[in-house]
């Protein structure tokens, strides 16, 4: 907790990887990240996947910095300044005060930017339009080059309960595109927008609307952050979720707030807020333009279901082509599939998971869970141009578990897929070494075999004769690189160890960090 009278006030704390067994895939509003359905996710052990994050507030800090697994990251990148930024936001003002800025430094050239209150609004234009936004209109100050809108539109207060964000629309039309607008100084911008989250405002909220003292000066302390993972980053397994949970939740303790997080987490990585919790969690998508109701919520904890057990399959640990934002909003501009799996498909899963976790139903649970991962990626299909995340060793997984289940004549393994090749599989401890063996048998390890299977201890099976026959393929050596085996794990933690942390006294990263 922080405190005024301490030269330097130090947290560490821990949050966990997330697996979606009802997919988010697509935004209603790419600054605020809201999406365009509700999600479902299991929290993974901390114990196999963890990020750590040391945040630290010292009155002599002279800027906020970030190291990221030993490497200092340019703290002015989007996402980081959505959770780390100071407000300067003027919730009575309407006008747009400043040129370009600073802050979006990794914007596309095809977005011309503003800060409008330090925020920004985001318009439509038709597809095969250039980047110039409506009110760069004529003025010639849109970057990118691009056209002018044809047909300015502007947001009605009934759009966007009263405040006029046109973002606030649920699903934009398929090949909308969104730019940020850029306006002269001193001109009435006809979007309001939301103030940006970040822990040093909700905390100020917090204060001001108490009766306690004024906002502390360590409100106004620069912050330092180190932040690690216990698993590759680049394995393509959710570690933003994690990162993004942990920096909010670490923040959160730091400059002493206590209220829901979801906002400041999302805002740097939508799946991030659903990893604020343990057990399975709900991202409720929300309705509200300013994203005030889009918030994860536990649906069961973590000591719910012990039986249930994870087995990370990993097939790669490149990075991927296409990042999930970058996909996702393709998606929502082209597929109509997606469209439909919003409206028409989503909340009845939400209803059908919920009750299966409830239950602890597996036959249903692992059924639908397939489904929904073959839903997502058939909308990544129905892309255009189409996005493609899984490999041939992914479809040979698909098999393998369709395979197993058949043999069995019931759902005893089930398989889901993010934005990458990388299997999850959920399946019940007693079916774990049976299954392990079954893997091992389709995709022999090819040097590592001690080190083949990570995380929890799975003892050795051999596959019957009948199961070996049913599996049919001709092995794929070194197809999975490792297994690692996992189960529901509990929400972010704060560490008491002061060994723990990651910045010296000196508020920099100590050496191993
Ligand atoms: C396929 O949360 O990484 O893993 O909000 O743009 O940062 P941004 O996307 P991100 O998307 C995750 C997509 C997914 C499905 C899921 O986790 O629900």
């Amino acid at each position: 907790m922080a405190s005024e009278e301490k030269p330097l006030v130090v947290v560490t704390c821990t949050a966990p990887v997330n697996i979606a067994v009802i997919k988010y895939w697509g935004k209603r509003d790419e600054d605020l990240v809201l999406p365009i359905n509700s999600s479902l996710s299991v929290t993974l052990h901390q114990d196999q996947l963890k990020t750590t994050t040391t945040a630290a507030i010292s009155k002599d800090f002279t800027e906020d910095r970030i190291w990221l697994n030993g490497r200092e990251e340019d703290v002015g990148q989007p996402r980081l300044q959505a959770c780390l930024r100071e407000s300067e936001w003027d919730p009575a003002g309407d006008v747009c005060d400043t040129g370009p800025s600073p802050s979006f430094p990794s914007a596309p050239s095809s977005v011309c930017r503003v800060r409008v209150h330090r925020g920004c609004c985001w318009l439509r234009r038709p597809p095969g339009e250039g980047a110039a936004c409506e009110h760069g209109r004529g003025r010639g100050r849109g970057r990118g080059g691009g056209r002018d809108l044809p047909s300015p539109r502007r947001a009605s207060a009934g759009e966007a309960g009263g405040r006029g964000r046109l973002s606030a629309v649920p699903l934009p039309p398929p090949d909308s595109r969104r730019v940020r607008c850029q306006e002269q100084v001193g001109a009435t911008c006809p979007v309001a927008v939301s103030p940006p989250p970040s822990v040093r405002r909700l905390a100020r909220k917090r204060r001001s609307t108490g009766d306690e003292d004024p906002p502390p000066l360590s409100l106004s302390y620069k912050v330092h952050v180190a932040s690690v993972n216990n698993f590759p980053t680049a394995a393509g397994l959710a570690s933003s979720a994690a990162g993004y949970a942990c920096l909010a939740y670490a923040l959160a303790r730091v400059y002493g707030v206590d209220s829901d997080l979801s906002e400041v987490a999302r805002r740097g990585s939508g799946s991030a807020c659903r990893s604020l919790y343990g057990g399975f969690v709900e991202w409720q998508m929300g309705e509200r333009a300013d994203g005030k109701d889009s918030v994860a919520r536990q649906v069961a904890p973590e000591s719910h279901w012990p039986a249930l057990r994870v087995l990370i399959l990993v097939v790669s640990a490149e990075r991927k082509l296409m990042g999930s934002t970058a996909g996702m909003q393709t998606s929502v501009e082209t597929s109509p599939l997606l469209r439909f799996r919003a409206e028409a498909v989503v909340p009845g899963r939400m209803v059908e998971m919920t009750h299966c976790v409830r239950e602890r139903d597996f036959q249903g649970f692992g059924r639908l869970t397939m489904k929904d991962s073959n839903q997502f990626h058939a909308t990544c299909l129905d892309t255009f141009p189409p996005i493609s995340y899984l490999s041939d060793i992914s479809r040979r997984i698909i098999r393998l578990v369709h395979c197993f289940n058949a043999h069995h004549g019931q759902t005893k393994v089930a398989y889901t897929f993010d934005a990458g090749p990388n299997a999850v599989v959920f399946t019940l401890d007693d079916t774990v070494p049976e299954f392990v063996a079954a893997v091992r048998h389709c995709f022999p390890p090819e040097s590592n075999g001690d080190k083949f299977l990570k995380g929890l201890p799975v003892r050795p099976a051999s596959l019957s004769d009948e199961l070996r026959a049913a599996l049919d393929v001709d092995p794929t050596p070194g197809g999975v690189k490792y297994i690692i085996a996992t189960q529901v794990g509990p929400g972010p933690q704060t560490l008491d160890d002061p060994h723990a942390h990651l910045l010296g006294p000196d508020g920099l990263p100590k050496p191993a960090a």
